[in-house]
């Protein structure tokens, strides 16, 4: 205990004096005294879509869909049991794994009697924890299914491994070393490796590597990144990275007994594989393309001028969908990356010490990350944005979500939550490329998350802006989980959803190679030129940040009408290599019209 409570003091308490929380908190922190019993809400509360719907006609698409519809928000479920600070789809079986931290001991969710006994927190002083602080949500019948968790996943970061299994790492205190597995077999739970990572890794970022393996990048103090390494196995030193700690800002002076304020403004990095097999990494207002082959950078990027994009100023990045083509490619020469949002550089010291919050920022820089002497080219949202989640939708649109207008990460310090999604048409031309949808009624800040579902629609949990679980305060604990309907799930567009025939597709398919795809269809044929194939790699969601989302629009080669029936078959080209599309398991969406089917799972090795 004294030495967590020398650790707590290390990390959390500087963050927290300020606001002279510290005690309050740290008590609230270890009450066990709450009533949270499981109760899954099983009950959807869809309203139904009342409006007047126009006449479909045969040139009706998702492009020149009718204006009035907006998008459309459901709440399906009441509990999450957990508050879902980081979230992923899990292949195959459907369900969203969330989680947050262990370290409050508490949650909405008791562990069930089958995961028992509790995890033994201080066996001197008799502390258990009986709490989940992991569970899969079913995304289909909002059911829960308890998993058991012994280290703290705090601010951790996770991806997916080529057959689809969970490889979870860092988080606080005995969680920040640690490697975390989960498999999705029906009996599986996670299991923990302590000292497998060679420095701690509290909001870090890992990505796939092509072949499969992972890198992670960052973490507060930690100026280095590594390979993940293998199960059972540890790395004995990191690879000193000097661009994190060249990026990491502070204030200088005298605050309490530091002679320093820590802003940092560059944890959780955006990293993004580029198609050509570089890095890119993008930290504060900086970026590079880095090597992993030979650990060089190649280039630093010009300055994105206007602000800090990382936490605790919290932007957001996406790399924008890659384009294939149907005769194959032997390299792609196109990739860009958008950066929104964020806050001024200092925003975090007028939060913590002032509680003064300053406007989130505005802007988005786009640059090529292929082209030599590439600059950044700024647009304005609609809105301010800090904290929120960028998401690829399937027809290779952008959706901004969630996040609040002022302020910065970190409890307590954000207002105005922003509850306008907005659509970033990647394809539309400068300056008509936002369009802001219809407005959530639930503020989504800090520790709130955003997944692509299988059917189009988005799934939006968390928020908690509280050291702990409290109802009692201005923005409580947030346990509801939503989904959010994008325009092109107009009802009205409904006869373009084409249905992929699962049975009768590939669903395992070889670099470079041509694969089927089925489709049932209300049209009697199908015209290539309509038709856009995609691939979706589920993203690791936390603080923002969806580390390795990723999509590919692939080349269509040929549609046969009629193959069966009703049926018609896609013959699409598979990217060219693990440096387009790192192994491992993808949403696959026919987009007809500008309209997403419900995707398939398929698998790329
Ligand atoms: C980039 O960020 C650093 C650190 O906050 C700041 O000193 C510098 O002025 C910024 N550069 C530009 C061009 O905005």
């Amino acid at each position: 205990m004294a030495v967590m409570f020398k650790v707590l003091c290390f990390y959390v308490l500087p963050l927290l004096f300020v606001s002279g929380q510290a005690q309050q908190i740290l008590e609230s922190s270890f009450n066990q005294d709450a009533n949270g019993n499981p109760q899954p809400q099983t009950d959807p509360t869809a309203v139904p879509d009342v409006k007047p719907k126009p006449k479909p006609g045969n040139d009706v698409g998702a492009e020149n869909a009718e204006p009035g519809f907006t998008g459309k928000w459901e709440l399906v479920s009441d509990n999450s049991g957990v508050s879902a600070m980081h979230a992923i789809l899990l292949p195959k079986i459907n369900k969203v794994l969330m989680y947050d931290a262990t370290i409050w001991r508490i949650s909405k969710f008791a562990l069930p009697p089958e995961k028992r006994p509790c995890h033994v927190v201080d066996a001197a002083k008799k502390i258990e924890d009986c709490w989940c602080h992991s569970v899969l949500f079913d995304i289909d019948n909002y059911q829960l299914k308890a998993l058991k968790i012994e280290t703290d996943t705090w601010c951790s970061s996770g991806g997916l491994t080529v057959d689809g299994n969970l490889v979870g790492t860092g988080g606080f205190m005995n969680g920040a070393n640690t490697v975390r597995f989960l498999d999705t077999c029906d009996k599986c739970d996670w299991r923990e490796y302590p000292t497998a990572l060679a420095d701690p890794r509290w909001y870090a970022t890992q990505i796939t590597l092509p072949d499969g393996r992972f890198i992670i990048f960052g973490g507060r103090d930690a100026f280095s990144y590594e390979y993940i390494p293998l199960e059972g196995q540890a790395n004995k030193k990191s690879i000193f990275f000097p661009f994190l700690r060249d990026t990491s800002d502070n204030i200088q002076g005298n605050f309490g007994n530091q002679k320093f304020f820590r802003l940092e403004n560059n944890l959780y990095p955006f990293v993004h594989l580029s198609p050509d097999g570089n890095i890119f990494v993008f930290a504060n207002n900086r970026s590079i393309l880095f090597n992993p082959n030979t650990d060089k950078v190649v280039r630093e990027l010009p300055v994105l001028t206007g602000g800090a994009r990382n936490y605790p100023a919290s932007g957001m990045s996406v790399l924008l969908p890659i384009r294939l083509h149907a005769r194959g490619n032997a390299e792609v020469k196109s990739a860009e990356v958008l950066v929104c949002g964020g806050a001024q550089w200092d925003a975090f010291f007028y939060a913590e010490t002032k509680k003064e919050l300053l406007p989130a920022l505005r802007d988005c820089g786009r640059i090529h990350l292929i082209k030599a002497n590439a600059q950044w080219k700024k647009e304005l949202m609609p809105s301010p944005r800090v904290m929120a989640d960028m998401m690829i939708l399937p027809t290779g649109d952008v959706l901004m979500i969630n996040g609040a207008q002022a302020g910065t990460s970190a409890w307590g310090d954000a207002e105005e939550p922003n509850l306008v999604p907005v659509l970033y048409k990647t394809k539309g031309k400068k300056g008509n490329r936002f369009q802001e949808l219809t407005a959530g009624t639930i503020p989504r800040m800090y520790h709130s998350v955003a997944v692509v579902l299988p059917d189009g629609k988005v799934l939006v949990a968390g928020s908690n802006t509280n050291d702990g679980y409290r109802y009692d305060v201005k923005y409580p604990t947030e346990l509801r989980v939503e989904k959010f309907s994008p325009p092109y799930l107009d009802p009205s567009l409904a006869q373009l959803r084409q249905e992929i025939n699962v049975e009768k597709s590939d669903k395992v398919i070889t670099y470079g190679k041509q694969f089927t795809v089925n489709v049932g269809s209300k049209e009697l044929e199908l015209n290539r030129n309509d038709i856009k194939v995609t691939m979706y790699a589920p993203a690791f969601t936390t603080h923002g940040v969806s580390m390795n989302q990723r999509l590919l629009m692939l080349g269509t080669v040929d549609v046969i009408n009629n193959v069966w029936p009703g049926i018609h078959s896609i013959i699409a080209m598979a990217p060219p290599s693990g440096t387009v599309a790192p192994p491992g398991y993808y949403l696959l969406y026919v987009v007809y019209k500008g309209v997403p089917s419900v995707a398939m799972w398929i698998q790329i090795k």
